[in-house]
């Protein structure tokens, strides 16, 4: 039995407020057929994005993180010198070491407390937030802040055409605080595959082939991809994860207000929902506008939801996520 989350936790922490920041800069694709021997129709056909942002040369993860933070802070109502930690999912973090999460926590001066990322590629979000969660049911904590947040670009080889067109960068944050009997988590379910691992990586700048000369020159430092196999693997284990989470709920897709699935493309996520039972206007799409931003994916999707009243307080949301590892996991929240 994989882990999952007990729900003797269920309703130990609710969201107190999501934000956001993407990068102003736009790389559409009519630029990416400049760049590679693509197309605007391939790219929107295969995996429904037109656009996405690109942070600037000065910024890293850590800037979009601390933007996003201070965002879901505001709408929170509530001054970031009042979180106990803060969590980034991460896999594109400024450097391999310190995590993005202390980079954070010292421009957003909030010295002292806990501040660390995981690294679980697109499911970052899902399972900082679940960790998060059970910390807060652990009476460990009270307030965390979790952000997902990416530079993928900064890994991406805009020499291969069937990477290139898919990864953004943008940040996403949400900020747990105790449950309060109405709104909460409801269930949290994670997972792992470490025997696919070389499916999706970065292989070289780790400990296993650390970054030379050689392996700049073949381009190993940036997004491998077997973009077919990640595809099938990734609708079977979004699907078996929300059925999961949804169990582990105790409610059916009907009982679902918004799907906001991991943006990863098009396909996956028309296949996740309808597999899950879940009708289009019942999902939140914004590929078209972010490609994948990866673990910021999810969150940028709620913090959006909510602004354009999508979803409420009182409405409950299921995020399902997939990424490199592979890692999967799906979080369902009561508003
Ligand atoms: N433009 C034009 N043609 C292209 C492009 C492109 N950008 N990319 C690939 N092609 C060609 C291929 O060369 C191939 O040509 P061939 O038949 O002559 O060999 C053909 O299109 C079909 O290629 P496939 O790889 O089979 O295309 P597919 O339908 O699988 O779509 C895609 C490719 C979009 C990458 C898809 O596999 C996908 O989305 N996979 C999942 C990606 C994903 O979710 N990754 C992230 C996971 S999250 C994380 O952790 C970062």
């Amino acid at each position: 039995m994989p882990p999952t989350f007990r729900n003797k936790a269920r309703g130990a922490s609710r969201i107190l407020g999501t934000g956001r920041y993407v990068p102003e800069k736009v790389l559409t694709n009519e630029d990416l057929e400049r760049l590679v021997d693509t197309s605007d129709e391939w790219i929107t056909a295969r995996t429904g994005m037109k656009r996405r942002h690109v942070a600037a040369a000065e910024e890293a993860t850590s800037d979009l993180a601390s933007i996003a933070l201070q965002n879901a802070g505001e709408k929170a109502g509530l001054d970031l010198k009042e979180l106990d930690a803060i969590i980034i999912g991460t896999a594109t973090p400024d450097m391999v070491f310190p995590s993005a999460a202390c980079m954070v926590q010292r421009s957003l001066d909030l010295g002292g407390i806990p501040a660390f990322d995981i690294s679980a590629a697109c499911s970052g979000f899902i399972y900082a937030s679940a960790l998060a969660n059970s910390l807060i049911a652990s009476g460990w904590f009270d307030t965390v802040g979790v952000v997902g947040a990416e530079t993928l670009t900064r890994i991406t080889n805009y020499e291969d055409r069937t990477t290139c067109i898919l990864f953004g960068d943008g940040a996403g944050a949400a900020i747990f605080g105790p449950g309060n009997g109405q709104s909460g988590v409801l269930s949290a379910y994670l997972g792992a595959d470490g025997n696919l691992s070389h499916l999706l990586n970065q292989p070289a700048g780790g400990s296993r082939l650390p970054a030379s000369t050689e392996t700049v020159k073949a381009r190993l430092h940036y997004i491998h991809m077997e973009g077919a196999e990640v595809f099938k693997s990734a609708v079977r284990a979004m699907e078996s994860s929300a059925v999961r989470a949804l169990e582990l709920a105790g409610l059916t897709s009907d009982d679902i207000d918004l799907l906001i699935p991991h943006q990863a493309n098009i396909r996956i996520i028309k296949a996740t929902a309808s597999r899950v039972k879940i009708p289009e206007e019942r999902v939140y799409i914004n590929v078209q506008e972010y490609g994948n931003t990866s673990a910021a994916s999810i969150p940028i999707a709620l913090d959006e939801a909510i602004e354009e009243k999508r979803i409420a307080e009182g409405d409950t949301v299921m995020m399902v996520a997939f990424g490199g590892g592979f890692t999967w996991g799906s979080l369902v929240v009561t508003l």
